[in-house]
Formats: structure tokens, sequence, C-alpha cells
């Protein structure tokens, strides 16, 4: 195991980085050996110290815990893909889309100062309050699908309940009615690649262009619903805040709701898959992770710590030419920050290869940490601690039919092809 001493002076990590081969023939989240066991790949980037050149992405890679957290504390890097050295070039306002409109305009990933004031006065739609009512609209969705599933000998968790809930319950969180639903859901689904640095221009484009069809949808329904009595879900909460603050338009509604699909919809079907394959693995802890939705949120953060399943983590942009953590980093180079990286590290973990529930996470920063914290963080807890419940309660003696293979293609996390569980049931 390579140490973190992230304290030490950088003479003594370029004695140690000269003995080590080049990261890139030792460290690849696009090969199925990294798939398979990522974590002696992300000792091997640990070993090279806190900011690490990693020559195919053309990107630096944060290792250090203590450095993520300073970063996304104080965000002296940009969120702002635009700032990005090959990012396509930040277009004038007269030539902009619906799209740069939503993305640059009234940004959350752009303007560090309007996102902070998006933040605060948005708030009170994410009270728990709120959270509360939206989950109960999302269980009768939950029952329904095991309910359509029926009881099978076996079946593909990812195909018959994972691969449905993030547009089930995305769409239910925010308030786009069921009437929309076969339009929405081919353009929304390729939204995150519309700002993605790995992947080509084209495909870009096209889910550029999609978020646009999106976007036009969106705002009819908010004029839909100017004229209809408050809801409970995060439309209405919205609007809301907008009558009650000037600085908060409709604008900033699109942005929010967009970022909401953008961020909940990949995070939850990757987590559905590894929740249950973790408890499927150490079943001896199910009836206590799934005791209460409190428990189970401290049980989510040790499924997602021991399945170790991150790839990309999470990207920030040099605003200027500048010295960061011995490095010489250029004006627009990407930084990602890989927190995953201390989840198998003994210095933060005694026995990092066992899964207990009950462990600490000093901090838990599954979630991010500062400013930009998850605003999701709630809802994504409530709506897997309600499809496991209900999976373990229609078939409490589950099991895994078999060992499932790993898919490499997901460029952000390890993904499962299938997740076929026995389900064991007395017919
Ligand atoms: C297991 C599921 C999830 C995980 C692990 C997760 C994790 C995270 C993390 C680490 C960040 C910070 C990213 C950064 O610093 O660049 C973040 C941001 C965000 N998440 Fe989540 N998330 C999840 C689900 C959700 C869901 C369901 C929603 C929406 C309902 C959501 C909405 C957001 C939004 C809007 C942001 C951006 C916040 C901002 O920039 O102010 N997330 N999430």
């Amino acid at each position: 195991m390579g140490t973190i001493e992230h304290d030490q002076g950088e003479a003594q990590y370029s004695i140690k980085k000269e003995a080590l081969p080049p990261i890139e023939t030792v460290y690849n989240p696009h090969s199925l050996e990294y798939c398979e066991d990522p974590v002696p790949q992300w000792h091997e980037l640990v070993k090279r110290g806190p900011l690490v050149w990693y020559p195919l992405w053309q990107a630096w890679i944060m290792t250090g815990i203590k450095d993520i957290m300073d970063c996304w504390r104080t965000e002296y890097l940009s969120s702002d893909f635009y700032d990005w050295e090959y990012a396509p070039p930040r277009p004038p306002e007269s030539e902009w889309t619906n799209f740069e409109r939503a993305l640059i305009g009234h940004s959350l990933v752009a303007d560090k100062d309007h996102h902070r004031l998006v933040r605060k006065v948005s708030s009170p739609a994410f009270s728990r309050n709120v959270v509360e009512a939206i989950s109960m609209r999302i269980e009768p969705d939950i029952k329904a699908l095991f309910d359509e599933l029926g009881t099978p000998d076996s079946f593909d968790y990812i195909e018959k309940v994972a691969a449905h809930i993030p547009f089930i319950s995305i769409t239910r969180i925010v308030g786009i009615p069921e009437k929309y639903w076969d339009d929405f859901k081919p353009v929304v689904t390729s939204f995150t690649e519309a700002w993605n640095p790995t992947i080509s221009e084209e495909r870009r484009q096209k889910a550029r262009e999609d978020s646009n069809r999106a976007i036009d949808i969106i705002q009819e329904v908010i004029a839909e619903r100017r004229l209809m009595p408050r809801q409970d879900d995060f439309l209405s909460a919205l609007i809301q805040v907008e009558k009650e603050n000037e600085q908060f338009r409709e604008w900033d509604i699109i942005t929010m709701v967009l970022a909401l699909i953008g961020a909940g919809a990949d995070t939850t079907l990757i987590a559905q898959q590894w929740s249950v394959y973790s408890l499927l693995k150490n079943r001896d802890q199910i009836a206590e992770a799934l005791e209460s939705p409190e428990a189970f949120g401290k049980a989510f953060t040790e499924m997602m710590r021991w399945s170790a399943n991150s790839k990309m983590g999470f990207a920030r942009y040099a605003p200027e030419d500048m010295e960061l953590l011995g490095q010489k980093v250029r004006k627009g180079q990407m930084v990602l920050l890989m927190p995953h990286l201390k989840d198998y590290d003994p210095q933060y973990y005694t026995e990092p290869e066992k899964f207990n529930m009950n462990r600490s996470h000093d901090k838990d920063v599954l979630f991010g940490y500062g400013p930009r914290f998850c605003i999701g963080a709630a809802l994504a807890k409530r709506q897997l601690f309600l499809s496991l419940s209900e999976l373990f309660a229609r078939f409490p003696d589950a099991e895994l039919a078999y060992e499932p293979e790993r898919d490499e293609t997901d460029h952000n996390s390890i993904a499962f092809k299938q997740l076929v569980i026995k389900t064991n049931i007395q017919k």
C-alpha cells in the first residue's frame, strides 16, 4: 500500500516519483481490470503525490481528501465547463439558444456569486417538509414497479427496477406531469452529456439539441403550473421562491430543474445497483440497514465506500496559471477531484475490505462538501431506502443468482451489465 503523506515536502515526493512507472501504465479506469478491482490502481495514484498529471485525460488528479475538501469549500477552481481549455468557445449572448441561456446566463455551475444566491433563496424548496411530501409521491411508483414484476423465480434488478426509478422519481420530484413523459424521456436522458469533457463534440452537440427541446417542455410545464394551485413538488416550491425573491427568475427555475435531472439520474441508477449488491453480499446487515430511513442513511455511505465504484470524480478548471500542490497548473486545465481514493486507505478505514454499516465516516463526503453540497442527498437516500425496503419485504430470501459481470463502458462509474436476483420464494 502506498503512503499518503501529504504533509511531506515536495522533495520526498520527487524521490518516490522517480522510482515509479508512468501513471498511464498502471492506472486506466476504462480497463476491465479497473472495473474488476480499482483499489490497487487507486493506490498507484495516491503514491504519486497530491496532484498527478494523467496524460490519457489531459487532466490533473487531486488525490488527498484534505486538499479536495479545501477546494470544495473555498472554490478556488472554477466549476464552469466553458473555462476548460478544450471546451467550445463561449458563444456571445446574441447567439445563445435556450441551452446556453440556462447554463451560462443564470447558471448554477458558472457564476459563483449567483450560485450561492440561488442555493440560499431556493433552500426552502428543499426543506425537510418538502422532501417528506415528495417521498410520499415516489412510494406508489416504486410499489407499482414491483407489482408489475410479480413473483418470478429470478429477475434482473437493473432491467426491471433500477433502470426505471431515476426517470420516474426525478419527474415526480420536479413535478413534470405524466402526459409529458413520452416526449420528455428521450431528450433528458442525454442531458449530462452536454458538458461532459470526455466525449466527442458531435455527441455533446446532439445532447445540446435534446436539452433545448427539454427546456421547451419545462417552459410549457411552468406556464401550466402557474395557473394551477400549489402541488407537492419542486416546481411549485420554486415558483413560490420566485414570487418572493426578485433576483430569482424563471431561468433560475429552468436551470435548477435541469441540474436536478442532470445530477439526480445517473447517480441514483448506479447507487441502486451497488446498494442492492452490497446488501446481498452482506446479508447479516440487511435488517439493521433497513430498520429506518436514518439507519439506511448511515449504511448507504458504507455501501458506496465498500463497493468502490467511482471512476472520474468531479471536474474543476484552473481559472488562471497557478502553482498548485507543488505543480504548475496552466489556465484552463482540468483538475479532477477524487474523494473516493480515501475509501480503501487503512489510514482512514481499518480493514477497509470489510463491510460494516456502523463505521464512522469522518468526514462523510459522499454527497460533496461546502457550497456545492448535493441538493438531492435526502431525496436520493429516501428513494433508495424505499426501493430496497420493497425489494426485501417482497423477497426476504433474495440472493445473487451469480456474480454479476461488470460493465466498463460507463464513463463515470463502474456498473453491472445485469444484476440477476434469485427470489427463493415458496410458490
Ligand atoms: C446516490 C446519489 C447521489 C450522489 C452520490 C450525489 C453526489 C453529489 C456530489 C458529490 C455533488 C457535488 C459535486 C461537485 O462538487 O462537483 C452533488 C451535487 C449535486 N447533486 Fe447530487 N448526488 C446524488 C443524487 C442526487 C439527486 C437524486 C439529485 C436531485 C434530486 C441531486 C442533485 C444535485 C445537484 C443539483 C447538485 C449540484 C449542486 C450545486 O452545484 O450547488 N443529486 N451530488
